[in-house]
């Protein structure tokens, strides 16, 4: 495995419904209830296509991070053991490993917490600094990164053998399950389930819902600020699924990288931490779908696109993510429960109302309707890429 930077493990668990900053599902336009529409595999259509011409001064101005020199500060402040002001604003940390714990307020004026010098917790001190720093250095744009995914199934499937190819190890179809409401009013849970790979987000829950959702799940998709509420616990138990699934999630805060070395410390099986590098192939793809729309529809210049969608803050939601992994490592993916309509609920487990701005569903939305009719439209992927056919249950 070339990879320097190695998704990683742990142990961890419990059911949270944890309020998150980074987040959540959810995406875009209902259709009527209970109809399935199995959309063209895109491979169908390509011939037809003429070529995406992409427009550069687009590209640019996606490819720019505004959220990159606060990112930097952080990690920098962090690795210098300096906790203070961290960008969470008045959110604390704290930590458990056995009867010992950490209590980290972001405003708490001290230094390093005088308890992460103790020797219980130093290796998990150095652990941290080693793994920020690492993160920090991958963390730059490789078009190439999608092909990349397939460590991922290698971490997956421990006992596979070295001389296997790797179109062998990709999983033959996977489903992607959002967790919109819209899933209430159809009965997919048996089509879900017969996916040989199955990946649900933010730890929605399953039980009560399985005619909707489905029960199987093979990969715990969420945000760190899930896994940061789940370290609160004694145990870290961060598992509704069950402790045998796996979990990956996305780095929202360099402070979660002390979350993931304690739970790590009792995770029985991976605990995975995205490529930094995907996470920002990601952010790239969605900021150009967010741009391109906002242009197209307010006819405004690019730069007043910050000011309406949160700027810095601006991220693309883990269910986008999800269904990037899921082209990497799938054969076929179908994507369940993302969309929003009038009549359904925003999520199908929750009575949440409002939606986050910080995310751009329908930018995101956008995306997927690429993937299934002509993924070569998609920017920032390098051309060595295949996407695999999509198909959107709805
Ligand atoms: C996480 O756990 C795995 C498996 O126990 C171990 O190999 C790895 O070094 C751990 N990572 C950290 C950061 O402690
Ligand atoms: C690219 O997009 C920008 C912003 O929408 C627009 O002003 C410019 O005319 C476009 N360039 C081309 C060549 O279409
Ligand atoms: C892997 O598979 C090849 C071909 O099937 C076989 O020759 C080899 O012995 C296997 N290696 C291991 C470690 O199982």
């Amino acid at each position: 495995m070339k990879r320097s930077f190695r998704p990683i493990f742990s142990v961890v668990v419990l059911t949270v419904a944890a309020a998150t900053l980074c987040f959540r599902i959810m995406v875009f336009g209902g259709s009527g209830a209970g109809e399935i529409q199995d959309s063209v595999y895109r491979n169908n259509v390509r011939a037809e296509q003429p070529a995406p011409v992409f427009n550069d001064t687009l590209l640019r101005f996606a490819a720019v991070d505004l959220a990159e020199d606060s990112v930097r500060q952080n990690v920098e402040q962090l690795v210098d053991g300096n906790f203070r002001g961290l960008t969470s604003g008045r959110r604390s940390s704290f930590l458990r490993s056995g009867r010992h714990r950490i209590d980290i307020r972001a405003n708490s004026g001290t230094a390093v917490p005088a308890q992460l010098r103790s020797p219980e917790f130093h290796k998990f001190w150095l652990n941290f600094r080693r793994y920020l720093q690492t993160w920090w250095r991958n963390h730059r744009f490789q078009p190439d990164v999608m092909s990349d995914l397939l460590n991922v199934v290698k971490i997956l499937k421990p006992s596979v053998n070295d001389s296997v190819l790797n179109s062998e190890l990709k999983y033959k179809t996977c489903a992607v399950v959002g967790n919109s409401g819209i899933l209430l009013k159809t009965n997919l849970g048996d089509a879900i389930d017969n996916h040989e790979f199955v990946i649900r987000l933010n730890n929605a829950r399953t039980r009560g819902f399985e005619r909707n959702v489905g029960s199987k799940t093979s990969l715990s998709f969420v945000n760190s600020n899930i896994l940061h509420a789940c370290a609160r616990k004694e145990t870290c138990y961060c598992h509704p699924y069950g402790e045998k699934v796996p979990i990956m999630m996305y780095m929202c805060q360099m402070i979660h990288f002390l979350d993931y070395v304690v739970c790590n410390s009792t995770h029985k099986v991976p605990l995975m931490i995205t490529d930094p590098r995907f996470d920002i192939l990601c952010a790239r793809i969605v900021k150009y779908y967010s741009v391109s729309r906002f242009v197209k529809e307010t006819g405004k210049a690019l730069e007043a696109w910050a000011g309406s969608h949160d700027g810095s803050s601006f991220h693309y939601s883990s269910g986008m993510q999800a269904v990037m992994l899921a082209l990497g490592i799938c054969e076929k993916v179908s994507i369940f429960g993302f969309g929003k309509s009038d009549l359904a609920k925003h999520h199908y487990h929750t009575n949440q109302k409002a939606e986050l701005h910080l995310h751009d569903y329908q930018a995101e939305y956008d995306l997927y309707r690429d993937l299934v009719e002509r993924p070569e439209a998609i920017p920032f992927v390098s051309d060595k890429f295949k996407f695999p056919p999509v198909v959107i249950h709805r």
